[in-house]
């Protein structure tokens, strides 16, 4: 990996042994862009922009018509002066107009990567770091491009410092993480979109003149869309073709978008809304934007997923969980909703324990009269009608029984009906004179105060530190509205959202750099706030609400576009499922959960005798199977449909597991062969349970006969030792 600078030609080229990008600097002050894709050993640019005198050209040096700002690739850009197409920042000044004109002043190469000044960032001791500084003399504002390389991911992040040099304040009201002009536009623009229990669809169309563009401005970064998009060439596959993919490290309002423009090239941009965003950037004041993550695969979606796992796994996820082994839980929620006593709780933890069951987790219901959804969410002290031992009593009667302890709280949040409304009403996000708008019954409370950030680190310490609690479920069920507060001036009431996000890390940081050895799970009615801030800080989430076992074949596959199966919490449920009715084999729900973090969320106790004794076979199945399928590589063989298969794939060196979903079965089957793509070309394989052997290639290529099945939503699976790794026969 390396970062080269070509003084003659001013030109940066970042390089490892898979990815390069290169931009370099124009007429000594603007920054043009060259190239991002495949690995280049060197470059002497022929593929030049086409410079030509045009129409409705605007030119920074008159004479020259054929040099505008407004056709040229950049790497950053603004509006108002030059450029009209989609900006990635963008000032306001006291005079009332944005025009800026920022020039390059110089950089800087270094080894590894910084941490983002309260923001979560991908972790940078196999990295290199370029910088690139451009000025504005005439308002005396600065601005710091920065670009890292990894040695061993085909990845780039981008961020971008925004300083204020003079002695007047100014607005910023766009502050783009990451821009990047391409010379084409015939490509496929995907996204995961999707709704509370319906997360994570893939959704691919073709690019179209004009801007299409994905966000949120629900305050974070929500079911609906993932702050993601992907641009893939028309013929790209999950297994091959090229693919460009973008993700932003951020957890509140985002935008991500593309511009296909008058001549037939793209423009992606993507960072924090600027719809909801104003930043004042006092005299000497920094701001600096999210992190954005950019990945090159020239090996399909399943290419562009691996970069995603590995550089996720290894660089953002909290370090002591990166490689720790998660225990099965058991969780309280479908099982008993609001409706438990310690009693209760105590028969199902021995049942859990009886069954291999490791974690026991206590949801929603514990604390002050909640009862029902409607009350007391910041009354965060137990209900002792409910729990007599309270919370530190009961944690040690469950871990007499050998089993961990876990808890649930949504911190974010008040109820009108709670002691701490009637003792802070002005904790909650409020805009004079407006009413509260309550979702879910609550309201939100104002991260963006240190006060309030300060309670809840004081109020989580005081649990976390008995010692008796070793995994916390971080829930968020409603969206920010009323995005105000009585404490800072007019003009800074733009600020609040992304303040609320920073108030949320500085909450997270602060209590997991203290409790490191606690194990958080990020939720948001599920998948509401699915994203790599968040794992920056939790290193796995509660996948989706929706935890039947044909719609997880769907949302699983989905959000492994960006994240690997260990991230995804993927839970056992009972039949009828509580979400969709559906029935569904017990052996179906474990293996698609089994496929994600695994748990159980059902009530233990009212179970048959024979489906007892079917979930300890599947937990001693998981248990064998742990490493591979928490740690091994995982891809989509199949994509599921509403009604068709879905397979995966987990891999490691000596073995591998296939599970194949049936979907609904269907009359006249045909031959059904999955094809492995993946396992090792050369090797044998030996399929645990028939005893078959095969040879990776066949495997690969000409696949797998599945054997013929019977029933809707059916599951099997094959399990691969390998026996040689090269083929002798
Ligand atoms: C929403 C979560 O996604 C559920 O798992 C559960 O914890 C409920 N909230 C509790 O209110």
């Amino acid at each position: 990996m390396e970062i080269i600078y070509q003084e003659k030609e001013k030109r940066f080229h970042l390089r490892n042994d898979s990815i390069s990008y290169i931009f370099q600097v124009e007429k000594d002050k603007y920054l043009q862009h060259c190239y991002f894709g495949p690995a280049l050993t060197s470059y002497h640019q022929s593929n030049p922009p086409q410079f030509i005198d045009r129409g409705f050209n605007t030119n920074p040096i008159s004479s020259e018509r054929t040099f505008s700002l407004n056709t040229l690739p950049l790497e950053t850009s603004t509006q108002g002066s030059l450029d009209y197409r989609i900006a990635n920042y963008q000032f306001l000044n006291q005079a009332g107009n944005s025009v800026t004109a920022f020039e390059y002043e110089s950089y800087r190469i270094y080894d590894g990567k910084p941490r983002l000044s309260e923001l979560p960032t991908l972790r940078g001791s196999k990295a290199k770091t370029l910088e690139i500084v451009l000025i504005d003399s005439i308002q005396q504002l600065k601005m710091i491009l920065h670009y890292s390389i990894f040695t061993d991911s085909s990845a780039i992040t981008r961020s971008v410092t925004f300083e204020n040099l003079s002695n007047t304040a100014i607005y910023l009201e766009n502050a783009g993480s990451l821009m990047l002009d391409l010379p084409r536009c015939d490509y496929d623009l995907v996204t995961l979109n999707g709704a509370h229990t319906n997360e994570a669809n893939i959704t691919r169309q073709k690019l179209h003149p004009g801007i299409q563009r994905i966000d949120s401005n629900r305050g974070t970064s929500s079911p609906q869309h993932q702050p993601f998009l992907a641009l893939a060439n028309w013929n790209t596959t999950e297994n091959s073709g090229e693919v460009m993919a973008f993700h932003l490290i951020y957890s509140g309002n985002f935008i991500a978008q593309v511009e296909v423009e008058q001549y037939g090239t793209s423009r992606v941009q993507m960072g924090i809304n600027p719809d909801t965003f104003s930043w004042k950037l006092d005299p000497k004041a920094i701001f600096q934007t999210p992190e954005a993550v950019m990945v090159y695969s020239t090996t399909g979606f399943n290419g562009m997923s691996q970069t995603f796992h590995h550089l996720y796994q290894e660089h953002l996820v909290p370090k002591t969980w990166q490689k720790k082994e998660r225990p099965i839980l058991l969780n309280t929620w479908e099982g008993n909703y609001f409706d438990f006593t310690e009693t209760d709780l105590l028969n199902q933890a021995d049942k859990a324990k009886e069954l291999g069951i490791e974690l026991f987790v206590l949801d929603d219901g514990w604390f002050g009269q909640r009862n029902d959804d409607t009350k007391a969410l910041g009354d965060w002290f137990e209900n002792t009608t409910k729990i007599p031992s309270k919370i530190t009593g009961l944690a040690e009667k469950i871990h007499e029984k050998g089993l961990q302890f876990g808890l649930w709280f949504e911190p974010e949040m008040i109820s009108k009906e709670s002691l701490l409304f009637n003792k802070h009403p002005e904790w909650a996000l409020q805009v004079p004179n407006y009413p509260l708008t309550q979702g879910r019954q609550q309201l939100v409370l104002d991260f963006s105060k240190e006060a309030v950030q300060d309670f809840i680190i004081d109020m989580l310490t005081g649990y976390l530190q008995t010692g008796k609690i070793d995994y916390i479920k971080w829930d968020m069920n409603r969206h920010l509205t009323e995005v105000g507060n009585l404490t800072l001036p007019q003009d800074q009431q733009q600020e609040i959202a992304h303040r609320y996000v920073l108030g949320l890390y500085r909450i997270l940081q602060t209590l997991t750099t203290k409790f490191p050895e606690v194990l958080f799970e990020n939720c948001s009615s599920g998948g509401g706030r699915f994203d790599p801030g968040m794992m920056a800080y939790m290193p796995q989430t509660w996948t989706s609400d929706n935890s039947d076992a044909l719609c997880r074949t769907r949302i699983q596959s989905g959000y492994s576009y960006l994240y690997p199966p260990i991230m995804m919490g993927a839970h056992v449920s009972d039949v009828p499922n509580h979400q969709v009715g559906r029935i569904t084999p017990l052996k179906t729900r474990g293996l698609i959960a089994m496929s994600g973090n695994f748990g159980y969320e059902l009530a233990i106790n009212q179970q048959s005798e024979t489906t007892l004794s079917e979930i300890k076979k599947q937990i001693q199945f998981y248990k064998k199977h742990r490493q591979l399928l928490q740690f091994g590589d995982f891809y989509r063989l199949l994509l599921p449909t509403e009604t068709a298969a879905c397979a995966w794939l987990f891999k490691n060196e000596d073995e591998a597991l296939v599970v194949y979903f049936h979907g609904l079965a269907q009359p006249a089957q045909k031959a059904n062969y999955l094809k492995t793509y993946y396992l090792d070309h050369d090797a044998l394989y030996q399929e645990v349970n028939s005893q078959a052997v095969f040879s990776g290639a066949e495997l690969n290529h000409a696949g797998l006969l599945i054997p013929r099945i019977k029933g809707d939503f059916e599951t099997c699976y094959f399990h691969f030792k390998k026996i040689t790794s090269t083929k002798t026969v």
